[in-house]
């Protein structure tokens, strides 16, 4: 086994958020948290440090790494921050699938069923990705996930959110990505690089993504 990430620190997110509605409910999507878990195991086979931030997932822990259990978006802004405050990464990889709405209030009760409509506000969450490239000198991955025009929007947010690299997926893809053991997706870099990788288990797709990475930032 290659040590390509020997000596260094990688932080990883992965799987979904939940953004409460009241005590009981809450409102999140169907990321599994697979992609993140993979590349998180086959960094820490690479040799790497690895501290993983998840949501709640249905997934065993890995051993050998630090792994930080939280729900909300806000708390994994919070979590990130003080990993931030302590170390440097060489790698970040933004794999969870963060909320990007929160309730505008949470009800302190069990909301009750009698009225016909049920009219709940939103408000945006903090885009963490976008304030970690602000002020950080690890490399920084992003992923994208979407429905139509994925290239183009996969670059814009590479460049708005000032990303390393980008992972572009489909979310109405056939047995890919979101929910799936397997996954489709198309690696972008800032400098140039593009590569598609077919429809393949996550974690060969993972070894994939890590190799290309590693492979540019050696040249
Ligand atoms: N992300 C983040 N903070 C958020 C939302 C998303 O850090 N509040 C990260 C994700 O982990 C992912 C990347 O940003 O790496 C792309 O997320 P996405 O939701 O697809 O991007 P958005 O900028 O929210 O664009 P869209 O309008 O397509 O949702």
């Amino acid at each position: 086994q290659q040590l390509y990430f020997d000596n260094m620190n990688v932080l990883i997110t992965a799987g979904p958020t939940r953004e409460p509605i009241d005590t009981v409910r809450f409102i999140s999507n169907r990321s599994s948290g697979k992609m993140g878990f993979s590349i998180a195991k086959q960094v820490k086979n690479y040799g790497g440090n690895v501290d993983l931030i998840t949501g709640p997932v249905s997934l065993d822990d890995i051993s050998q790494i630090n792994t930080i259990k939280i729900e909300t978006a806000l708390e994994m802004d919070k979590e990130i921050d003080i990993l931030l405050n302590k170390k440097q990464y060489n790698y970040i990889f933004m794999v969870a699938a963060i909320a990007d709405y929160k309730a505008t209030n949470i009800e302190n009760k069990k909301i009750k069923s009698s009225s016909k409509i049920l009219d709940i506000r939103f408000k945006k969450n903090p885009d963490i990705l976008k304030k970690i490239s602000k002020n950080n000198n690890a490399k920084i991955i992003g992923f994208a996930l979407e429905t139509n025009n994925g290239e183009e929007n996969a670059l814009k947010k590479m460049k708005d959110k000032n990303l390393d690299y980008i992972i572009l997926n489909y979310a109405n893809e056939k047995n890919a990505g979101f929910d799936s053991n397997r996954n489709h997706v198309f690696l972008y870099s800032k400098n140039g690089l593009k590569k598609e990788f077919k429809l393949d288990r996550k974690d060969r797709i993972a070894k994939l993504i890590l190799n290309t990475i590693i492979t540019n930032e050696q040249n």
